[in-house]
């Protein structure tokens, strides 16, 4: 019997579990019409469930009832069938799903509940625009691509529990009505009833509650944990996103990073993915020299090359005279770059430029001459070193940038990303996992002129350097590692500062008063006062990883409700209005926007 009282027949079979097999055999089926064909007198209806589709036909000789009932299907209208399984004769016999040669004779139907006429077909290559998918995003998740994804999230969720507890972590929740975090982007505040003019604010990781359960001696811990960062969004980036967050006392680094990398292969093994045994280090500085970039992808060549020793006497001042000032200049060698027209390489320069560069010098090596718009400025002693150096070979393009340091590397980096789109030298197949490590502890903040912790607060700097903190802050370098996957940034942690000297000093070096850091972080510094075991963690952002194991170039692809580029949401039409009321009860008071 069927207690929800909805429908008179009970489903007995999903899409999935019929075959041939089971030919001769009664079913009932039910799930959403996909389309129907009408032969006059013989309709065929395709069923669509979670799991899959399934051919129905209707005939008079079937039953005249059901067909009657059959003919008035439009899409996605729920029904219900009881029919049996039969072979399909053979000229119908579809090889491109599972269940494509048997169909259910319908011997009676149920109208469960009619549909609208859906705002586009519910079927994968889906042509319509991103917001229309979201506001109706219950019919963009119907389709079988987005199930997959789905699917698969949930999939991973239980190959990292799964994993971690066998491991002995435990899975701990932790407060989302908080205070302020250390990751530095802008938090979502959320005000308080009961305290007048007070606010929480929403964690933009567990950070502090998870060194805080360090102290209270959970020893290791994870969560899958919701973040929230109000910050500009990218097709990487959500205002809401989930983290894999974990946090180990007493760690033992090396271990615990093969640790992290097996997880990541238990999870990519999920789509058939062999993520590499061997997963290879690189520091941050070597990152930036080679790649221009901090989360570098290392599937293909075109590396930056340093020029400075070359053109530091050069007669073109841009480039001797950038050196002379503190720069440097920085080149990337694109084999048989010389095909490129007048107009592409506008376009790099354009590239460059959006990164900061003043300009993109280039030069077009043949056997014996070189064209360029600086060939005049150049000497043939300068040119001869370059097809030495870098190995130069007729048919070669040379692209170069004289800039500071992080700005010639930076849109180097991203001019690199360019080129190897352009010229389709990224094998989309391969999957190129590595630590990036030895990041500076600091960054300088040029705007505020001071100094802000690269990755937090907490992040211990590498014993090493530490005499380097007063002396020059610039060079000392942190203990923090980042797991790179094809470019992509999908973890990031640390050794944390377990000793309450170094942390004052941190604090200091940050221009961060010991009374700015009680207010904010008291809590965790007193529990470190009652014996704190050393520790360490990471973070992984888990619609990252979701986002390169299903394909996908946006994780917007694989959040169920996420938000767009300008953080709303096309369906609830968050963020919305409040009543007055809500605002007095909460002590608020809007400005209405002219007044701003
Ligand atoms: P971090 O800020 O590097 O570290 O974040 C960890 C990982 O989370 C992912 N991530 C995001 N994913 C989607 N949208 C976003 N807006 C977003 N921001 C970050 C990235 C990143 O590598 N508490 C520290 C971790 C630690 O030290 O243990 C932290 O949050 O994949
Ligand atoms: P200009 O003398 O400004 O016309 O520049 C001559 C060439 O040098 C042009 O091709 C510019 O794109 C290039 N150029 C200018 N500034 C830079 C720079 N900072 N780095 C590399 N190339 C540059």
């Amino acid at each position: 019997m069927n207690l929800s009282n909805q429908s008179k027949l009970t489903r007995s079979h999903i899409c999935s579990q019929l075959d041939s097999e089971m030919i001769g055999e009664e079913t009932v089926v039910a799930g959403w019409v996909q389309r129907t064909r009408d032969h006059g007198g013989l309709l065929f209806v395709d069923l669509r469930d979670r799991s899959g589709l399934v051919q129905l036909v209707f005939s008079e000789k079937i039953s005249a009832e059901a067909l009657t009932l059959a003919e008035k299907l439009g899409q996605e209208d729920v029904i219900a069938v009881r029919g049996l399984i039969r072979k399909r004769p053979e000229e119908n016999i579809n090889r491109e799903i599972p269940t494509g040669e048997i169909e259910i004779t319908g011997e009676e139907m149920e109208l469960i509940s009619p549909s609208e006429t859906p705002p586009f077909l519910i079927e994968d290559n889906v042509n319509a625009g991103e917001d229309l998918r979201l506001e109706y995003r219950y019919l963009d998740l119907r389709r079988p691509e987005m199930l997959e994804i789905i699917k698969t999230k949930h999939q991973a969720m239980q190959t990292i529990r799964r994993f971690l507890s066998q491991r002995d972590y435990w899975e701990v929740e932790t407060p989302i009505l908080t205070r302020s975090t250390p990751e530095g982007a802008r938090d979502y505040l959320v005000p308080s009833r009961l305290h007048r003019g007070k606010f929480y604010a929403l964690p933009q990781s567990p950070q502090l509650f998870k060194q805080v359960l360090m102290a209270s001696g959970i020893e290791k811990y994870f969560q899958i944990a919701r973040c929230f960062r109000d910050e500009d969004l990218r097709a990487n980036r959500q205002p809401e996103f989930t983290q894999i967050d974990i946090e180990v006392s007493f760690i033992d680094l090396e271990k615990f990073q093969r640790e992290m990398e097996e997880l990541m292969r238990e999870i990519f093994a999920l789509k058939g993915i062999s993520l590499p045994l061997e997963v290879p280090r690189l520091s941050y500085r070597e990152a930036l020299d080679r790649f221009g970039s901090d989360s570098p992808d290392t599937r293909f060549g075109l590396e930056i090359n340093d020029l400075s020793a070359i053109f530091a006497e050069s007669e073109f001042r841009v480039f001797s005279g950038t050196i002379s000032s503190g720069g440097t200049v920085r080149s990337i060698r694109v084999p048989g770059g010389a095909e490129f027209s007048r107009s592409q390489l506008d376009r790099l320069e354009d590239k460059v430029k959006e990164h900061g560069a003043k300009g993109l010098a280039w030069l077009v090596f043949s056997e014996e001459e070189v064209s360029s718009p600086i060939a005049k400025f150049l000497s043939q002693e300068e040119i001869q070193q370059l097809r030495e150096e870098l190995n130069i070979s007729a048919g070669d393009l040379l692209l170069i940038v004289a800039a500071d340091y992080k700005t010639a590397v930076t849109s180097l980096g991203q001019l690199r990303l360019e080129l190897g789109r352009q010229l389709d030298l990224i094998p989309e197949e391969s999957y190129d996992l590595l630590w990036v490590e030895d990041f500076p502890l600091f960054t300088y903040n040029e705007e505020e002129e001071r100094f802000e912790a690269e990755h937090h607060p907490f992040t211990a700097p590498l014993p090493e350097d530490i005499d380097l903190l007063e002396e020059n802050p610039a060079e000392a370098r942190a203990a923090a590692y980042d797991l790179v996957l094809n470019g992509e940034e999908i973890g990031g942690g640390s050794i944390r500062i377990n000793n309450r000297d170094l942390q004052s000093r941190i604090f200091s070096l940050l221009n961060m008063s010991e009374e700015e850091a009680e207010e904010k972080f008291g809590f965790l510094l007193r529990a470190f006062n009652y014996g704190t075991p050393p520790h360490g963690g990471i973070a992984f952002g888990l619609d990252r990883i979701i986002m390169l194991l299903t394909g996908r170039k946006s994780v917007r692809d694989v959040i169920a409700f996420p938000k767009t580029q300008r953080a709303t949401s096309p369906m609830t039409k968050a963020p919305g209005t409040v009543s007055p009321e809500q605002l007095k009860e909460l002590n608020l008071k809007t400005i209405p926007p002219e007044e701003e």
